[in-house]
């Protein structure tokens, strides 16, 4: 055997189906990986990419926004696909409206961009559960996600299989935008198990065909790549890596867990910005910094992909969480995903960072940039007075805005009850050896809980308000309050409300169910007997308009001393206006909670923990005339009820807790 072969013969084995992709090389309509370079159509071309998301745009901003990227001089658009957007109940697919993913390729494709999709099944992106549906949750036995777990595996490829047919039209080879598919996401960060990487590519494969490169992003860290990548299976390595890092030695190591000539660089997640928890400063990186660093990766002629390009918006229910070094350690995301990204949330380019990278992307392109479309109309409508309708809790005793109560003998979390976002109300009557200064213990809830005290009785028969006495408040990491002695009444009720503040989607704690997971405790005993209430707000507000709260204000017979409430409740006013425009909702005096606009969930706020004080509402969801707006505030309402509509994003809110 000559030499040749030998050499040949170890390819083979360390990256056999590596050379596929040449073969195909000088065909029409073709995009292929040579000579460390990509090809497109036999020419060599360099990805200047931007993630935007089309699940955090309104669609009828989708073409704006793509616009904005075109006048960057963006050549590719990269996306995720979230499997729990798109399969929202087991049963149940979307993909119109805001979930028309095709529509988004076609309209991608009509503005002369490419199109590197990210199927996941898992996906990260600061969105709820990394993608996942949370009804994987309620599967027994639990599932081992991103492994090779068969039953895992096979609720995977029953996804793709509805999945991948829709996209395969829209490849580059079928005359698609589609250049690149990306497998899991930085899958070395999580695990090791290669099996199931395969099982994903294999699957792909299979509905995809042999020529559509496959690749996979990893920490440009040796021990990440090692258990990320997939090299000797024909898939891809990109690299993503802090822009502080000498983009030549996190290329160097990408060739490594490449095959040879199979390694155009590609730093496939460039970070313009990054995201912000609630109670954080928000994220702000140096314009000029961000753009030098880009010059490097450009200076070295690698291809990049700006991760966000633009952000946009986790509108509802959709923002993920973070955790520290224990499951604990909760940080949810905000609804605002600007990410501190060169287009910013409502579509301003005017910004120093997007003139200083367009100031680099210029330097490497030939070709003149168009101009951006005009920044939508926008408008500060100003205040508007609510007026409080009904609370929480007499919502649940008058009006049946959520199914029966279940009875349980312990809680059960909120996917065990079909429930996917919002909260449940947990309600058990306080036991027997209920005493002043007794121990009340949640080991596990998930996120954030709200106990209150009340005469069952009392509140049974009169709808007086403030009958609600609330003893605290815990968390994750506070887990445990002692009972006042004014509400330790055996044979008072109980009530728990709690929030699913959005499931975690990243490292080791991604399994979260919400609700309680454990018993709750009273003085080292579980108390049993519950009735849980969902209350998902997932298909908008309830339908409660027209209902009035009653105003007797007669309290219920246990001690008058305590904080008397009426717990959290409904605020509703009317914005009128003679015309659409972007707007933002200042919900500043607000607590904390949630804001409907006639009926879509804008999202999340929470301006007493900060940063983010006002809440995007692009235009296309307002009308002329009266629109309605719904807050729940889950704690104290601004002393005036009055709310604010701006021009401006402001996330200065400080916090006052
Ligand atoms: C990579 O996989 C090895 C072998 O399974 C494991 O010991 C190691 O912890 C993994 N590394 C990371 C960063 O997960
Ligand atoms: C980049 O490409 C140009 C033109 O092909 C070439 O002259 C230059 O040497 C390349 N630079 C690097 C760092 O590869
Ligand atoms: C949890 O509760 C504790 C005590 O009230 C508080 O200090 C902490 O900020 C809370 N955590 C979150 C994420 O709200
Ligand atoms: C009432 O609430 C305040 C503020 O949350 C708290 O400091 C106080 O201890 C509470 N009073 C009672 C009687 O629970
Ligand atoms: C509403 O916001 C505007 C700025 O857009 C501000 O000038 C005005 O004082 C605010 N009004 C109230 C009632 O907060």
């Amino acid at each position: 055997m000559s030499l040749t072969v030998v050499l040949w013969l170890i390819l083979q084995v360390y990256c056999g189906v590596c050379l596929v992709h040449s073969e195909n090389a000088a065909g029409e309509k073709s995009f292929y990986i040579a000579n460390d370079r990509f090809y497109k159509d036999g020419s060599p071309f360099r990805i200047l990419g931007g993630d935007i998301h089309y699940f955090r745009v309104h669609p009828q901003y989708w073409e704006d926004r793509l616009l904005r990227a075109k006048s960057l001089g963006i050549n590719v658009i990269q996306t995720y696909v979230p499997w729990n957007l798109h399969q929202p109940q087991p049963d149940r697919f979307n993909f119109e409206d805001g979930a028309n993913l095709e529509g988004y390729l076609q309209l991608a494709q009509k503005l002369g961009f490419l199109v590197m999709l990210r199927i996941g099944p898992y996906i990260c992106a600061e969105w709820d559960f990394g993608g996942f549906p949370a009804w994987l949750l309620a599967v027994q036995p639990k599932l081992r996600l991103r492994t090779s777990d068969p039953q895992y595996l096979e609720l995977v490829d029953s996804w793709w299989d509805v999945l991948l047919p829709k996209i395969v039209s829209y490849l580059y080879s079928q005359q698609g935008p589609i250049i690149m598919v990306q497998i899991e996401n930085e899958y070395g960060s999580f695990g090791s198990d290669k099996s199931y990487l395969e099982h994903l590519v294999t699957k792909a494969r299979a509905h995809l065909g042999e020529d559509v490169i496959l690749y996979t992003t990893d920490g440009a860290v040796p021990e990440l790549l090692e258990n990320g990548t997939l090299k000797g299976n024909a898939v891809y390595t990109a690299v993503d890596f802090p822009v502080e890092w000498e983009p030549a030695s996190a290329f160097a190591l990408q060739k490594q867990f490449n095959c040879p000539g199979q390694s155009p660089p590609l730093s496939s997640e460039f970070y313009t910005g990054w995201l912000t928890h609630w109670g954080e400063e928000m994220a702000h990186t140096d314009p000029e910094f961000t753009a030098e660093a880009l010059d490097r990766i450009l200076s070295l002629n690698a291809s990049v992909v700006l991760y966000m390009l633009h952000g946009g918006t986790n509108f509802g229910f959709t923002s993920g969480a973070n955790t520290g070094k224990s499951a604990r350690d909760f940080f949810a995301d905000l609804t605002s995903y600007d990410y501190d990204a060169p287009i910013r949330e409502a579509g301003d380019l005017n910004t120093p960072k997007f003139k200083a990278l367009k100031a680099v992307v210029g330097r490497y392109i030939q070709e003149s940039l168009p101009d951006p479309p005009p920044l939508p109309a926008r408008k500060a409508f100003g205040p508007v007075q609510l007026e409080k309708l009904l609370s929480l809790f007499d919502i649940l005793r008058s009006v049946s805005m959520v199914p029966e109560g279940i009875q349980m003998y312990e809680p059960r979390f909120m996917e065990a009850l079909h429930q996917t976002s919002g909260f449940i109300l947990y309600r058990t009557t306080l036991p027997s050896h209920a005493k002043g200064g007794s121990r009340i213990v949640i080991p596990e809830v998930h996120d954030r809980a709200q106990l209150y005290i009340s005469d069952p009785e009392f509140g049974g028969r009169e709808q007086a308000s403030k009958k609600y006495m609330h003893i605290g408040t815990l968390n994750r990491s506070s887990d445990e309050l002692l009972l006042p002695s004014s509400a330790a009444v055996p044979g008072l009720q109980l009530d728990i409300l709690v929030e699913n503040m959005g499931r975690v989607n990243y490292g080791p704690f991604l399994y979260d169910p919400k609700g309680i997971i454990s018993s709750v405790l009273l003085d080292g005993k579980p108390v049993h007997n519950w009735v849980a209430f969902s209350i998902p707000l997932d298909s908008g507000p309830p339908k409660i308009a027209g209902l009035v709260s009653n105003q007797n204000t007669r309290r219920p017979l246990v001690k008058d001393t305590g904080n008397w409430t009426d717990g959290p409740a409904f605020y509703h006013g009317k914005l009128i206006i003679d015309e659409p425009a972007d707007t933002f909702l200042s919900v500043a005096g607000w607590s904390k909670g949630l804001a409907f606009l006639n009926g879509y969930n804008l999202g999340r706020y929470w301006p007493v923990k900060g940063p983010q004080c006002t809440l995007y509402i692009p235009a296309p969801l307002l009308h002329a005339g009266e629109n309605e707006l719904l807050l729940l505030e889950l704690e104290e309402p601004s002393n005036t009820l009055i709310v604010n509509f701006t021009d401006g994003a402001d996330f200065s809110c400080k916090g006052t807790m």
